[in-house]
């Protein structure tokens, strides 16, 4: 078997955690592959909202095991809070989550030093979700980090300490207060609960499960457009948000990689700072950050919020090898009388459908075709309307890929699967 690979094309949040949760079913094991809890993927069912941070959006359903893979960082406190919400709900998380040994550690420091980064940067801040990713992403690839299976050592302790001390002193440099000793009883009290759930060596789990015939998928965080490598640098995350991430989180070689679902928004949609190529400021942008609930499942912030990107939607399926797209929170524009699509950048007087590389300060002006909308609530695939399957099918003609779930509302129920048809 191969694993399949879940992800966000924009900019994150574009309905990763209800996806997931619609097509779990489907699948034996559901693995998060990147990020930590700077991710909020939002849930809803049977009356019940959940935002999930670092446990995989598989966790509701009983059959399914859900993996925490290597290439993620978390947070105890964090995930602490996750499992008590989740044992409340009835969830057996000692049967449900498995955890990769060498995942990494997110320290209080890791988060204090996320802070002082930012206060340090002022305007040019990157806006991040203060959850301490890149500061412990640095400590990863500066091969200083600790791992979950470093908790067991007899001199965990002794680690963390040195790893603080080296903290303390970039804290220093920053001129940065802040209170540890307020912070590390919760943290420490946390790695207890870490350290009772189900360790696995990851690698080998993931692949005999796929030996064995299981269905595999890997659920990304955040989305392309942040990736470290291909985003709009430096206005990005500290992870490879993309399918290759997939195979660095997990063990898992290019070659047992199936089918990559994109998702992405009916519009688009943007949170912290950094380049926005199709942002509105104005009152259509305010409509949609309306309608949509745009605001940050796990900060809060108000969500940026624009019109499609095609060249950017393009870029991020060819970086990722996307097999089938899902478009989200198409019910949004149900009330649009016009919808429209970048579908070329304007660069310098030129017209392009290429990101430059100095996408973050070159002036781009986004070139629309305008589509009408349809005007409609939308519940079910049967009779939509003409302009909805005109917008579905332009889009599916630009990218050479069908869209084969059109999602109409938060809840698992409001998803339509399209019918197979060829593009
Ligand atoms: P994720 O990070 O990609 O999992 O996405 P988030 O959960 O952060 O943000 C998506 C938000 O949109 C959540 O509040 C979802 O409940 C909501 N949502 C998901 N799909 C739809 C949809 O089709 N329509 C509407 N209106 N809301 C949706
Ligand atoms: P999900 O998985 C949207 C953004 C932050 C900031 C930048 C860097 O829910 O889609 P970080 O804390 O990672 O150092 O922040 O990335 N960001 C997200 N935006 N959804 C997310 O996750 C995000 N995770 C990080 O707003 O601009
Ligand atoms: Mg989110």
């Amino acid at each position: 078997m191969k694993a399949d690979v879940l992800l966000g094309l924009h900019w994150g949040d574009e309905g990763k955690g209800k996806v997931v949760d619609v097509l779990t079913p489907s699948y034996d094991l559901i693995c998060r592959f990147q990020g930590g809890p700077n991710a909020g993927h939002t849930l809803e069912f049977n009356g019940i909202k959940h935002v999930l941070h670092t446990i995989p959006s598989g966790i509701f359903h009983n059959h399914c095991l859900n993996v925490i893979g290597n290439g993620v960082v978390i947070d105890p406190v964090i995930l602490k809070k996750e499992i008590d919400a989740l044992v409340k709900m009835g969830v057996d998380i000692k049967k449900q989550l498995l955890v990769s040994r060498r995942a990494h550690l997110i320290l209080p420091t890791h988060r204090l030093l996320d802070a002082a980064s930012e206060a340090s940067k002022g305007k040019e801040k990157i806006g991040s979700t203060l959850k301490g990713i890149g500061p412990t992403y640095m400590d990863k690839t500066g091969r200083n980090g600790l791992r979950v299976g470093d908790i067991s050592s007899s001199n965990f302790k002794e680690k963390y300490n040195v790893l603080v001390e080296k903290h303390k002193q970039l804290l220093a440099f920053h001129n940065y207060e802040y209170n540890l000793a307020e912070l590390e009883p919760t943290w420490m009290e946390a790695i207890e609960t870490l350290k009772g759930l189900t360790h696995i060596d990851s690698e080998y789990f993931v692949n005999k499960a796929l030996r064995d015939g299981k269905k595999v998928l890997a659920e990304g965080a955040q989305g392309s457009m942040l990736d470290i490598d291909f985003g709009t640098y430096p206005f990005v995350t500290s992870s490879n948000t993309m399918t290759a991430g997939a195979c660095t989180g997990l063990g898992l070689a290019p070659r047992s990689i199936g089918n990559v679902i994109g998702i992405f928004k009916a519009y688009a949609t943007r949170v912290g700072s950094g380049p926005f190529p199709t942002e509105l400021n104005d009152e259509t942008g305010e409509k949609m950050r309306k309608i949509g609930n745009e605001f940050g499942s796990t900060t809060g912030r108000a969500r940026r919020c624009g019109w499609l990107d095609l060249p950017a939607l393009k870029y991020a399926m060819m970086i990722n090898g996307v097999t089938e797209l899902t478009m989200m929170k198409a019910d949004v524009m149900d009330d649009f009388d016009v919808i429209k699509v970048c579908t070329h950048y304007k660069i310098n007087g030129k017209e392009t459908e290429v990101l430059p590389f100095d996408v973050c300060d070159a002036e781009i002006t986004p070139v629309y075709k305008e589509m009408k909308g349809w005007k409609q609530n939308i519940t079910s695939g049967n009779n939509m309307p003409e302009a909805l399957l005109n917008y579905i099918h332009f889009i599916e003609e630009q990218t050479g890929t069908p869209i084969s779930i059109v999602s109409v509302g938060p809840d698992r129920k409001q998803t339509i699967v399209m019918k197979k048809e060829e593009v």
